[in-house]
């Protein structure tokens, strides 16, 4: 019998029969402003695991360990069991969003060199910007491992660059999140998709992400309808 471990605001997580091993269900489910506004849009689990899918498999082959296992079917993959490190790790190449509006920057500005950032994951505190000596101060990583984090995170952006560089999409900004396996080490996990990534066409610059829904811009299914599709013909060969 496969018990519910974690209800997410995206996603649900359920045992399997192997203890390190879970399912995790990709649903409808799409939010903003901290999960304040929750709607149901067709389709957006399925298109969300797929992208998802594709990229852990493609990070995997780029030599990124991953907690990644294996898509089972439309809306499920498998996933290796860790502890979720309370950090969302979000890296710039432009600038957009939370940073454009902290500095006053101008919209898309191409950052000299990546920018990354902490934020502590917590939906009452509205994940608040945290820095190397607070993460460490808290108990959440050791100095070390938050130098190896930032180090991962560029390798992964440097990856995911050229591969939606591929697709004629720039990768605006992302985040990821980090779990610790029981032997302690630290792989990437979660989902990377149109849900945590700014994607905007490359010669449009339409957006091609969740900012459609979070500023009410139309259908998002659009545009991560054009990312699944885009990625399948450069991963699905
Ligand atoms: O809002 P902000 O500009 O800080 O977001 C940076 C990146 O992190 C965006 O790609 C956004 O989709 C992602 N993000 C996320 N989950 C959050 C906050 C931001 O996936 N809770």
């Amino acid at each position: 019998m496969a018990n519910l471990v974690k209800q997410g605001k995206t996603k649900q997580m359920f045992t399997t029969d192997d203890p390190e091993v879970y399912r995790v269900h990709y649903t409808n489910h799409t939010t903003a402003g901290d999960g304040l506004r929750n709607e149901l849009i067709n389709k957006k689990g399925e298109v969300n695991n797929k992208i998802s899918s594709l990229i852990f498999k493609y990070l995997d082959q780029k030599g990124i360990k991953t907690d990644f296992i294996k898509q089972l079917s439309d809306t499920d993959q498998l996933n290796r069991k860790v502890t979720m490190i309370p950090l969302e790790v979000v890296a710039r190449n432009h600038a957009s969003g939370s940073i454009e509006k902290r500095f006053g920057l101008k919209h898309l500005l191409e950052f000299k060199k990546p920018v990354e950032e902490f934020y502590y994951k917590s939906d009452e505190l509205h994940d608040p910007i945290i820095n190397d000596s607070e993460v460490e101060e808290f108990g959440i990583l050791t100095g070390k491992e938050i130098d190896w984090i930032r180090k991962q995170t560029r390798l992964i952006n440097q990856d995911l660059k050229a591969l939606f560089a591929e697709i004629g999409i720039i990768l605006v900004d992302f985040k990821v999140e980090y779990g610790k396996t029981s032997d302690g080490h630290i792989i990437l996990a979660d989902e990377i998709s149109p849900d945590s990534c700014r994607l905007v066409d490359a010669k449009t610059k339409k957006s091609l992400d969740k900012d459609v829904f979070r500023k009410r811009l139309g259908n998002m299914m659009v545009g991560y309808d054009e990312v699944l599709n885009k990625l399948e013909t450069v991963l699905n060969k």
